[in-house]
């Protein structure tokens, strides 16, 4: 199958790395500010591929508290192919996108992480695909992904705009985690408890999860995806309904990423303990030994 990328940034080369793994897959890149993907015979090929992956940047503007969509655009005016946007777009993006230009376009959330050490490393670390919006380009999608993972990845079909908005709720998820773990962190401080010891506990609950809920010295979330993502979501949220947590959370985060500067003063590092020093705990107190026995409860 021919597949053209457009953006050849992080996203973009970890779904260039996933396709190439099926050797029946040839894959195309255009990237405008690449020297080496930027002619204009680059993009030019990218009409010459049975569909095209968008993975250029969706920033944040703040002066219009929404999210800026020219680069994703300037690709769809160029590309009269089927259409996959991964670049994380607002809900509503591919339907009016269809709308004003009647090409076949769907949108699929990229899980792929960033971070050192993130769990999702690759490109198919999730172990899904979510696609939505036209048939003929989700097809075409699907048979893009199609024997680039063992086991194969799961593929789930729903409308665009619902693929669009699971991206934000994950992100809105993950981002309202850490800041109710920082939370929780201030109230052990007031509390004279042990963090760790803390979280320790509150993991013993397997349904909570432990994914961002350690508390850093540079205290709430930041990076390139989480806060952009809930500034957009939230600005959208605001327009049409409530957006009361996601407001809430987005400045918590300001208050606290505000108090980093002193938190590194204080030398606050990482938290967490490791699940066997938890394993060790919950034995010596089931065992009856006075290691604070009476304060570790049984999960629900
Ligand atoms: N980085 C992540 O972990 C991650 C995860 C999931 C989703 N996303 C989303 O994916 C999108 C891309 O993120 P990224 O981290 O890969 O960004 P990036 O900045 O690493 O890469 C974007 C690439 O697009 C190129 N580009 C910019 N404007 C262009 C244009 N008009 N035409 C062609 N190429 C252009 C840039 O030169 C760059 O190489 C964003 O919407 C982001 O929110 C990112």
């Amino acid at each position: 199958m021919d597949i053209g990328i457009a953006g050849h940034g992080f996203v973009g080369t970890a779904l260039h790395r996933l396709l190439e793994r099926n050797p029946d897959n040839v894959v195309a890149v255009y990237d405008k500010y690449l020297s080496e993907h930027a002619a204009a015979s680059d993009l030019e090929r990218l009409n010459r591929c049975d569909v095209v992956f968008v993975a250029v940047p969706t920033p944040y503007d703040g002066a219009r508290d929404a999210c800026d969509l020219t680069a994703v655009r300037e690709i769809v005016e160029r590309v009269n192919v089927p259409i996959c946007i991964k670049s994380t777009v607002p809900p509503g993006t591919v339907d009016a996108l269809v709308a004003e230009t009647g090409k076949t376009i769907a949108f699929s959330p990229e899980y792929v992480g960033e971070r050192p050490g993130h769990p999702w490393p690759d490109a198919d670390s999730a172990g899904f695909v979510i696609c939505g919006g036209d048939a003929h380009a989700c097809a075409a999608v699907r048979e893009a992904y199609r024997g680039v993972s063992s086991p194969p990845l799961r593929f789930v079909e729903t409308s665009a705009v619902a693929a669009e908005l699971v991206k934000y709720m994950e992100n809105a998820f993950l981002a309202t985690k850490v800041t109710f773990a920082n939370q929780f962190y201030d109230l052990a401080r007031a509390a004279n408890v042990d963090f760790a010891e803390l979280r320790s506990l509150f993991l013993l609950d397997r349904r909570v999860g432990d994914s961002h809920t350690d508390v850093y010295a540079e205290r709430g979330f930041g990076g390139r995806c989480l806060p952009k993502d809930l500034h957009v979501i939230a600005a959208w949220a605001r327009e049409r309904t409530d957006a009361g947590l996601l407001d809430a959370v987005l400045a918590y985060n300001e208050r606290l990423r505000a108090r980093t500067a002193s938190s590194q003063a204080e030398g606050v590092q990482r938290v967490s303990v490791s699940a066997d020093r938890v394993a060790a705990r919950t034995a010596a107190s089931e065992n009856g030994s006075a290691v604070r026995s009476n304060r570790i409860q049984p999960p629900d």
